[in-house]
């Protein structure tokens, strides 16, 4: 952390370099997207682990059917909270999605990225540990995308995989007519979440040394 402060201390009274981002030079750049990756791997897991946290315990104590409240309602609420908390936002994309507002088309960027996670697993990577950050243009500022594969595991396929019950099933099918979120087997890509900052909040909040993992204390149950 002390040698950042230098670093920062020493590029403020340097000229800038040719590749600027956000005011941002090259060695600033560098140090911001460690720590920002790290910042965002933290929210994802807390993110990740209370949401398979909700689920189980609904499950067991309040059957399937009331579970898929869980995803429905508490997953959207307890990502606002997180995303709130740490000025980003944050949401889940497949590209076999149940709710429509989740899907993705196969040309889009966030596409390309789910394609590269899938490959990456082929060729061997474990899926949990699988995520990629890119530097995307938004309105032409540019902002950093932090993506993290979801892969499926055992209490998923209750709803997401080969054979749902049916009773279960259309339930769901009420709820989401269009769904193309089942058939997934054990340790697939289900999904992925998707973390999105400005790069100049993301740098303020850095010098401002508040770019720390923070979670809602309702998240924390
Ligand atoms: C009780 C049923 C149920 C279980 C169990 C379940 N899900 Fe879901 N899942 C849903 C419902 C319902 C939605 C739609 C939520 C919405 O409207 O945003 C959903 C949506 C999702 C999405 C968002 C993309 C999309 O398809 O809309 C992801 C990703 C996801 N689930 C992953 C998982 C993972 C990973 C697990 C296991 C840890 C899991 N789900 C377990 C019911 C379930």
């Amino acid at each position: 952390m002390k040698k950042m402060l230098i670093i920062f201390s020493l590029m403020a009274i340097l000229p800038c370099q040719a590749t600027e981002l956000a005011g941002l030079n090259a060695a600033e750049q560098q140090a911001l997207e460690s720590q920002v990756v790290a910042h965002y791997r933290h929210m994802t897991k807390q993110l990740g682990g209370t949401l398979l946290k909700t689920l189980q315990t609904t499950m067991q104590t309040e059957g399937a059917v009331n579970a898929i409240a869980v995803c429905r309602e508490q997953a959207p609420v307890i990502a606002k909270g997180i995303a709130e908390e740490n000025h980003l936002s944050i949401k889940r994309v497949s590209l076999k999605n149940r709710n429509p507002h989740n899907g993705l088309s196969a040309d889009t960027q966030e596409a390309s990225v789910l394609q590269n996670f899938a490959e990456r697993q082929a060729k061997g990577e474990d899926l949990t540990q699988v995520d990629k950050l890119t530097v995307i243009d938004v309105n032409g500022q540019p902002y950093y995308q932090f993506m993290k594969a979801i892969p499926t595991g055992t209490v998923c396929l209750t709803c997401h995989g080969a054979n749902v019950d049916a009773a279960l099933y259309s339930k769901i099918k009420e709820y989401y007519p269009d769904d193309k979120a089942i058939g997934f087997k054990e340790g697939e890509l289900r999904g992925a979440f998707v973390i999105t900052q400005a790069v100049s909040e993301a740098a303020a909040l850095y010098k401002a040394g508040k770019l720390q993992p923070v979670t809602p204390t309702e998240t924390q149950k």
